[in-house]
């Protein structure tokens, strides 16, 4: 059984590195006090109202003051953003994060200032399954720069977005 389920998941983990999606740094602040960490499992749910979902692991430093601010900012990075995808997975500590890139707070959150898109959101709702929370918020606000050129993970790296094959319906 234990085979089976280490089997199991390490298919899992080798279809997931198939997976390529853009990397955010998820944000809060509580007491006066930063947090942000570095995420993939990040989704748009619904326009209306807007709803965004990030998963996040419960041992993460920034789990707890993210639910008790009930507030949070999901910032996505540009390509020239690579160099904070380290300090922001756990190369750096706390506030120690936010000495790189330029931080602005917005609805008392803070927002990377050349995010490539960033989202202000109210804690809606969390939902624990296993070793995480599916974090549910309500988009306060929504802003973005106008050049799109999206930080990416694929097979455990960080990479560009490739050329268009063709335009989505
Ligand atoms: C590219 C990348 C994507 C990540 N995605 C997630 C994620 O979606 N959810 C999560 O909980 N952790 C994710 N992590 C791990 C966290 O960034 C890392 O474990 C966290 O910063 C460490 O927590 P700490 O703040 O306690 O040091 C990711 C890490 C990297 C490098």
């Amino acid at each position: 059984m234990g085979d089976a389920n280490s089997a199991a998941q390490a298919a899992f983990r080798s279809a997931m590195r198939r997976f390529t999606s853009t990397i955010c740094l998820i944000t809060t602040e509580h007491n006066g006090v930063r947090h942000g960490m570095a995420a993939t499992a990040v989704q748009s749910v619904t326009a209306d109202p807007p709803t965004i979902l990030v998963c996040i692991n419960q041992s993460a430093s920034i789990s707890k003051p993210l639910k008790d601010a009930g507030r949070f900012a999901v910032n996505m990075l540009h390509l020239s953003h690579a160099p904070l995808v380290p300090l922001f997975s756990g190369k750096l500590k706390g506030e120690e994060r936010f000495h790189h890139g330029e931080w602005i707070s917005l609805d008392g959150m803070p927002v990377l200032a050349d995010a490539q898109a960033a989202f202000v959101c109210e804690l809606q709702d969390a939902v624990n399954v296993a070793t995480h929370d599916v974090v549910l918020g309500h988009v306060l606000e929504a802003r973005f720069i106008e050049s799109i050129a999206p930080l990416l993970y694929e097979d455990g790296k960080l990479v560009r977005s490739s050329a268009i094959i063709e335009t989505a319906a």
